[in-house]
């Protein structure tokens, strides 16, 4: 690290450096007038901050710092002087990292370098990690953990964190709600503790998968929480080894619970749709629906299951605007285009290749996966995207998840509470007639027929 002195008295600029670098271990460059302070700056690019005293032989701190925000704005500029910056109009609406009065020189400089160069090493081990130092997770997750594996912490203005747990703290719902009546949504934990994280979701999937009778609430609100864990840092980090290894346990975890559920009755009395974690919530309860629905089909094998619930699990997964996550049809998108940024647009139609590109990325991924998640958005009659295909060319088990997909999003239209099945008999009734043919046909009729007989 380096630091430039500009001080025109040549005993102090000579202590300060002393100070400086015995103190902080900090290297110290000399400039003892205005003309010395901008051969510096423009000779020598990799500065860590400017310190400098007000009144200079050959003009003021003003002056300097003017050509500092002309060659390297990026740069601390700390003022030295009897008076605060606000004294002088060259500082007045300036950002200057601080001020440090001429008769406490040597402990309030040490103090204001510390903060600022404490800043600065962090910016630069984030530009290193391609990442921030501090990542969020939401408080009701946080709830869902309990235990806590990491330190968490609150964010104030201009990035700075206050830590309020410690590992090992719990986090009850009483927390929850404390947060709620603030409306402070997320909490932080440094990204560094990401892996304890990790290994806290990982732990909790096999407790639970050990357990023989885990109520389906908690089950469904454990896989979801691990879920939305997994699209957060995909989106930021992507599919990294660590990531794979929690998706995979998160479906075996389900499909060990599909395996063991009977019906689908009680399932639809646990989905009730959270929707601000819509991908999260919405790609657990298509797994179990999917799952379900391809029994009905007599397809029970574990392979099946695997690949369905991956495929619901990842489907959407990089889709980072939960409310044009909900939309199904480009139809629907194109009445709703100025709710949304040109970016998340695009995304969004991008989502099926670009999720099936995700999944071709884990290792010994099963056949077929990425071609169900590249046809999710397609439908029977051909109005589907991106290749428009129809009931011949859509594969059987896409099939599956197209009709499991509507089904879905026709039940989060009702009211969450009616336990009737005949709105969804007759949604099913109502569809089109691309619908009973081709590998739908038999879909079509097996599902109907379960809802009328109340399998479902
Ligand atoms: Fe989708
Ligand atoms: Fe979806």
């Amino acid at each position: 690290m380096k630091i430039l002195i500009v001080e025109d008295e040549d005993d102090l600029r000579a202590v300060m450096g002393f100070y400086i670098e015995s103190e902080l271990g900090i290297e110290a460059i000399f400039a003892g007038s205005l003309k010395e302070a901008r051969a510096v700056l423009n000779q020598v690019s990799s500065l860590d901050a400017v310190v400098c005293d007000f009144a200079l032989g050959d003009g003021t701190a003003e002056d300097v710092y003017l050509h500092l925000k002309g060659v390297n704005p990026g740069i601390p500029f700390i003022l030295c002087g009897s008076y605060g910056p606000e004294t002088y109009p060259g500082f007045v609406g300036e950002n200057i990292s601080g001020w440090v009065p001429k008769d406490q020189v040597f402990g309030r400089l040490k103090e204001i370098l510390e903060d600022v160069l404490s800043l600065q090493s962090k910016a630069a081990s984030q530009s290193e990690l391609k990442g921030p130092a501090y990542m969020r997770v939401r408080t009701d997750t946080v709830l869902k953990l309990g235990l806590l594996s990491c330190d968490l912490f609150i964010k104030l203005p201009q990035d700075r964190f206050i830590r309020v747990y410690r590992s090992g703290d719990v986090f009850e719902a009483e927390d929850f709600e404390r947060f709620r009546e603030k409306k402070v949504a997320f909490l932080y934990f440094r990204t560094r503790d990401r892996e304890a994280l990790f290994q806290r979701l990982q732990a909790d999937l096999v407790h639970l998968s050990n357990l023989r009778t885990a109520p389906l609430g908690t089950v469904l609100r454990v896989s979801t929480s691990a879920l939305e864990v997994i699209g957060d840092f995909t989106r930021r980090f992507g599919f990294t080894p660590e990531i794979q290894e929690l998706t995979r346990a998160n479906v075996e975890f389900a499909v060990k619970n599909i395996q063991q559920s009977g019906t689908l009755g009680p399932l639809f009395q646990e989905l009730i749709l959270d929707s601000e974690s819509y991908v999260a919530s919405h790609g657990v309860a298509l797994a179990y629906l999917c799952c379900g629905i391809a029994s009905l089909m007599g397809w029970r094998s574990d392979v099946t299951f695997y690949k369905l619930t991956l495929a619901a699990f990842l489907h959407d997964l990089l889709i980072s605007n939960q409310s044009i996550a909900e939309i199904q049809t480009v139809a629907e998108l194109n009445k709703r285009r100025s709710d949304f940024t040109p970016d998340e647009i695009r995304s969004w139609l991008e989502h099926p290749k670009s999720c099936a590109d995700l999944i071709r990325g884990l290792r010994e991924m099963p056949l077929d996966v990425d071609t169900v998640i590249l046809q999710h958005h397609e439908r029977p009659e051909g109005s589907g995207f991106p290749a428009q295909l129809n009931n011949l060319t859509i594969t059987p088990l896409s099939a599956v998840f197209i009709l499991s997909h509507e089904l879905l999003a026709e039940f989060y239209r009702r009211d969450p509470l009616a336990t009737d099945a005949r709105p969804l008999v007759e949604f099913l009734n109502g569809l089109s007639d691309d619908y009973n043919q081709g590998y739908f046909k038999n879909l079509l009729r097996v599902v109907t027929q379960a809802l009328i007989i109340d399998q479902i």
